[in-house]
């Protein structure tokens, strides 16, 4: 890592924590979250698309956060929004959300978006933002038809970058990765969803174990814009990679920091700068909050 982007890392990380307001010593954004453990097994057909050891090995530890993005500490796990799923797999972390694309496609413009949907205006300064970034109308107007979760297992889940899979052969595949549920669950009513406690995903979790999550590579159509994270691919294709069992909620003694770029030989970096600028402002959130 040279000094400039350390620097820029802890400036975007200033930035959004003076956007969100978060508190010291939590995650800037996804602060609510419940850990959970259990183990990954690779599908047959996963090693003829990516050499990574984790499709080669019988099974692999997984340690995950489930999180509401928004709200901060003390919001409520009903309110509108975005829910993310934390994995490490070994040498390979996946860090999605429930969003198929992104607002935006660099770490500045999520700043700017942040400032406005957290300002004291956000029905003036959402609908002025989407107005200067004609690229965050498709994950607009999907984070708008959000409804509230009924669990966090059941909810599918979503890396918007496309990773390189890569073959023994160096053959690599480009494929947004995504979590499918076994047991997927339908949205609430904002009524029931706000009339439970706070943190209901949270402390729901455990009654939910064991559950599963399929992992899948989302094939792009030709004609697709691969490496823009804002753009929805119009194939639906997916290849399954393996399932995740999540059996415990014991949190890791001690956490994973979670960076879209800790990835095994085998899964090459998105070639998009929204990933680069995200590892560099984790690394810096982490420190900050210790
Ligand atoms: C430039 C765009 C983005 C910025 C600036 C950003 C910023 C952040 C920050 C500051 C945190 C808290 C880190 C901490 O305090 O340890 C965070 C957590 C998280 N972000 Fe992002 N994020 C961006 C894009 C995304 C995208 C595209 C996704 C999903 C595909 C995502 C999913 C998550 C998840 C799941 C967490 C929680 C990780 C955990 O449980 O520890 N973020 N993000």
């Amino acid at each position: 890592m040279t000094s400039n982007s350390f620097d820029d890392g802890a400036r975007l990380a200033e930035q959004v924590a003076a956007a969100t307001g978060a508190g010291t010593g939590d995650r800037l954004l996804h602060a609510r979250g419940a850990w959970a453990t259990g183990e990954f097994t690779p599908s047959s057909g996963a090693p003829a698309l990516s050499r990574a050891a984790v499709f080669a090995a019988p099974a692999t530890p997984a340690v995950a956060r489930f999180s509401s993005t928004l709200g901060g500490a003390d919001g409520h796990d009903g309110s509108p929004g975005d829910h993310g799923l934390a994995v490490r797999l070994g040498d390979l972390d996946l860090v999605m959300f429930t969003l198929p694309v992104f607002f935006v496609r660099n770490g500045p413009d999520m700043v700017e978006f942040l400032r406005a949907a957290n300002s004291a205006d956000p029905a003036t300064a959402v609908p002025a933002f989407a107005a200067r970034h004609p690229e965050a109308a498709a994950a607009l107007e999907l984070a708008g038809q959000a409804r509230p979760a009924a669990a966090f297992t059941g909810l599918a889940y979503h890396s918007v970058h496309a990773f390189g899979l890569a073959d023994a052969a160096g053959t690599v595949t480009w494929a947004r990765l995504g979590w499918r549920p076994h047991r997927p669950t339908g949205p609430l009513t904002e009524e029931e969803a706000l009339s439970r406690p706070p943190g209901y995903l949270a402390q729901g979790l455990a009654a939910e174990l064991p559950a599963r999550l399929d992992l899948v590579a989302h094939l792009p159509a030709p004609g697709d814009e691969v490496h823009d994270p804002t753009r929805p691919w119009s194939s639906d294709r997916e290849v399954p990679l393996g399932t995740l069992t999540l059996t415990g909620t014991r949190p890791p003694a001690a956490e994973p920091d979670f960076d879209p770029l800790h990835l095994p030989d085998g899964v090459a970096a998105p070639l998009d700068r929204l990933a680069a600028d995200r590892s560099r402002v984790y690394a810096a959130a982490r420190r900050r909050r210790g």
